[in-house]
């Protein structure tokens, strides 16, 4: 039997540990504040931002919203953006992505100072992760450590395969089992022989960005499988990169969609957002 790794549990336990942390700072004088962004009025965005705000409320975060017109210009968000890096009382700042197409996101991402860079994109945070030193790492990819360790399961010596090279996930996941001292083979779109691959991992993280792309044929018999992917379906059911029926059978343990990685995103925003005042 199969252990199903409970991202809404472990993504609560740790708020609730962040909770008391920040009762504590606040006994100290020290409040946290964090300024959310988002430019246009995407969906998903939406539901994304929200999440975030009701996440700081419960652990005694302040949140600061800017919700942006559609129409605002590179210019005007640099300008937002500067500001806040200039604000003493803002320690933490998010830019929610994907930004409107006639704006730079990775023009953006560079001007966040690096020291408010909860997301951990800028390329200080990204370099400090890939070198070994300290810096605010991406949330989802740290979230997944965490749910690893507190399922017990080592990742030491381990073979993990990551499909997917982004730099929000694939990337940042792959240096994370590293410095966790996993073996790290990174498969992405040109990769031949897939299969082959993944079927040697005994960790496998799929950040395909495709519905159900991952299913039992791809996986070693009681490997560990974490579904980075979220997608809707024609019945508007979410679903996985991974086909969670076909491949959990085969697994040792493995992530649902929803309530697998997801809610650990937010967790380890407001983990970094601690951070960013201890
Ligand atoms: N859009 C999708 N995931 C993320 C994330 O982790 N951070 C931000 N800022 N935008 C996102």
């Amino acid at each position: 039997m199969y252990q199903i790794i409970d991202g809404k549990k472990i993504s609560q336990e740790i708020k609730d540990e962040l909770r008391e942390k920040v009762t504590a700072l606040k006994a100290e004088g020290k409040d946290i504040c964090l300024a959310v962004i988002q430019v246009g009025s995407d969906p998903a965005s939406s539901v994304y931002v929200g999440n975030k705000k009701k996440a700081c409320a419960y652990i005694g975060i302040e949140s600061l919203a800017y919700e942006l017109p559609e129409e605002t210009t590179q210019d005007e968000l640099l300008a937002l953006v500067r500001r806040l890096n200039g604000d003493d009382k803002v320690n933490g700042i998010l830019v929610q992505l994907p930004l409107p197409k006639h704006i730079d996101e990775n023009a953006v991402i560079q001007t966040i100072s690096p020291e408010k860079d909860v997301d951990g994109f800028n390329e200080k945070n990204v370099g400090a992760l890939c070198v070994g030193s300290k810096g605010f790492v991406s949330c989802t990819p740290l979230g997944i450590i965490q749910l690893l360790k507190r399922s017990g399961v080592e990742i030491s010596g381990k073979h993990c395969v990551v499909i997917g090279r982004s730099n929000i996930v694939g990337k940042p996941m792959s240096l994370l089992l590293l410095r966790e001292n996993g073996t790290v083979t990174i498969c992405h779109s040109r990769t031949q022989n897939l299969k082959e691959i993944t079927k040697q991992a005994d960790i496998l993280i799929a950040a395909v960005g495709k519905p159900k792309f991952v299913d039992d044929t791809f996986i070693k018999e009681g490997a560990v499988v974490i579904d980075v992917g979220i997608h809707r379906n024609e019945n508007n059911k979410l679903c996985g990169d991974v086909d969670f029926e076909k491949a959990a059978p085969h697994t040792s343990a493995i992530t649902p969609v929803p309530g697998g990685v997801g809610p650990m995103t937010i967790a380890m925003l407001m983990y970094n957002c601690v951070s960013s005042v201890e």
